[in-house]
């Protein structure tokens, strides 16, 4: 298995060019469900998250291209399988955005339930509850949900909980149900607008998205089109933060900055520089790294997959902050590693409170989920010695080639296969 072994003390600086956002191209190549007409998308991350996807595709008969290049190619016209199997839902729970597209195109899916991961329990009973209220029955036989409705029909959705991959799967459902859905308290993630955005340019009657009210109106079929997908703000992110921590001088380009508004205002509190252009910022890191606390949120709050890169950041903060975080009970993996560290962080049920300060040390590491890998890297930059880093597969479902990439900006890394 491979390693990623990091010696700190460099601090970053030049261009580095962010990738097209899994999160993104995740829910778009799965509406290529929803019609027998090609989709072909633009800035797709050939990440491991990605491949996973098209080999489940692939699995229930549609045609599926991704290209190191970033394009991709999809055709579900002979889409027969409606399955997503364990085997491929238990390494990647994003599988469940299958559901919404499954049930709109042929009235019936049969997909694994994901169960718990690292991060917490994350039930998926919000996008089994929508479903139903537009007519479907969903059972749970042998771990997998089965699902099935003669015909889609819109109705009124109240989640009490915002979810993102919850919204998509509603979003897509609605798009060929009969009459009009309401999604309310929906996700307003960039994430979930860029899949609103795809959705009508293949024939789909959306408005609101973007909001917490979004309303569909059902249309009869839905046809080809082509779409880019935007830039992945969690990997820019980690790159502002990479600029901050090691006191760096990085201009983020291909980004898009009014998707990360939460995370560079924070920047900015902590004493970092951060300079806005069109697609692109720059940030440059100063000392002192003021220590302020943040909260996750749902979006435009603090996202929860940058808070373990913050909490990075906040080791080498001039004094105390508390991160809280409220989207998943069990997100706080990396702080014990960073403790292995020499970090000072103590967990209080969903608080971790983190005294900065503290040189850390290079030790290894043992990475649990994909944020906290990239955590796990950044404090690496900043520790005497070198970090290892295990279990990179996490990393890899996520970033792409993010070695290389931090490599160009100067830091001492490398992958050891
Ligand atoms: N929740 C429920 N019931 C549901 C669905 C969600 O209680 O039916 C709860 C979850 O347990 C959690 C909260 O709602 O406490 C929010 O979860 P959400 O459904 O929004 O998460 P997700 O859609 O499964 C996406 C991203 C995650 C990101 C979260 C939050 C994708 C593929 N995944 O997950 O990304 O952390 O939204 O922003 O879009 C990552 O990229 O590293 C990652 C984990």
């Amino acid at each position: 298995m491979d390693k990623i072994c990091v010696t700190g003390g460099v601090a970053l600086a030049g261009r580095v060019e962010t990738s097209g956002a899994k999160n993104a191209a995740l829910p778009a190549m799965v509406a290529s469900l929803l019609t027998d007409e090609t989709i072909e998308l633009e800035n797709v991350p050939p990440v491991r998250d990605i491949l996973t996807t098209r080999r489940l595709l692939s699995e229930m008969g549609v045609q599926a291209e991704v290209r190191e290049d970033g394009s991709a190619t999809l055709n579900a016209a002979e889409a027969g399988g409606h399955e997503a199997p364990y085997e491929l839902v238990k390494t990647m729970r994003a599988s469940i955005l299958v559901l919404g597209p499954l049930m709109a195109r042929f009235g019936n899916a049969r997909v694994s339930l994901p169960g718990g991961c690292a991060i917490g329990a994350r039930p998926v009973n919000l996008h089994l509850m929508g479903l139903q209220k537009m007519g479907a029955t969903c059972e749970i036989v042998h771990g997998y949900i089965q699902a099935s409705s003669a015909g889609l029909r819109g109705a009124h959705i109240l989640f009490d909980t915002v979810t993102v991959t919850g919204t998509e799967n509603l979003m897509m459902a609605a798009t060929m149900a009969k009459g009009e859905t309401v999604l309310d308290n929906a996700a307003c993630e960039p994430e979930v607008s860029d899949l609103a955005e795809l959705l009508r340019r293949m024939g789909a009657l959306i408005e609101g998205d973007g909001t917490r009210t979004i309303r569909i109106q059902g249309v009869p079929r839905l046809h080809s089109c082509r779409h880019r997908i935007i830039p992945d703000r969690i990997e820019a992110g980690t790159f502002a933060v990479a600029a901050a921590i090691t006191h760096g001088d990085v201009l983020i380009s291909n980004c898009a900055p009014e998707h990360m508004t939460a995370l560079l205002l924070q920047l900015v509190s902590v004493g970092a520089e951060v300079d806005l252009r069109t697609g692109c910022v720059r940030v440059r890191g100063k000392d002192p790294i003021v220590s302020r606390d943040i909260t996750t949120q749902p979006y435009p709050g603090f996202a929860t997959d940058m808070q373990a890169q913050y909490m990075a950041l906040m080791t080498q903060g001039d004094g105390t902050s508390v991160i809280t975080e409220t989207i998943f009970e069990n997100r706080f993996m990396h702080a014990l590693e960073m403790v292995r560290m020499g970090a000072d962080i103590k967990i209080e049920g969903r608080r971790a409170i983190v005294r900065g300060g503290k040189p850390l040390s290079g030790a290894n590491v043992l990475a649990s989920d994909l944020r906290a890998s990239a955590s796990l890297i950044l404090a690496g930059l900043v520790a005497h010695g070198d970090t290892v880093i295990d279990r990179v597969y996490h990393l890899d479902r996520g970033y792409h080639r993010i070695e290389d990439k931090l490599a160009a900006l100067g830091a001492k890394i490398e992958r050891i296969r």
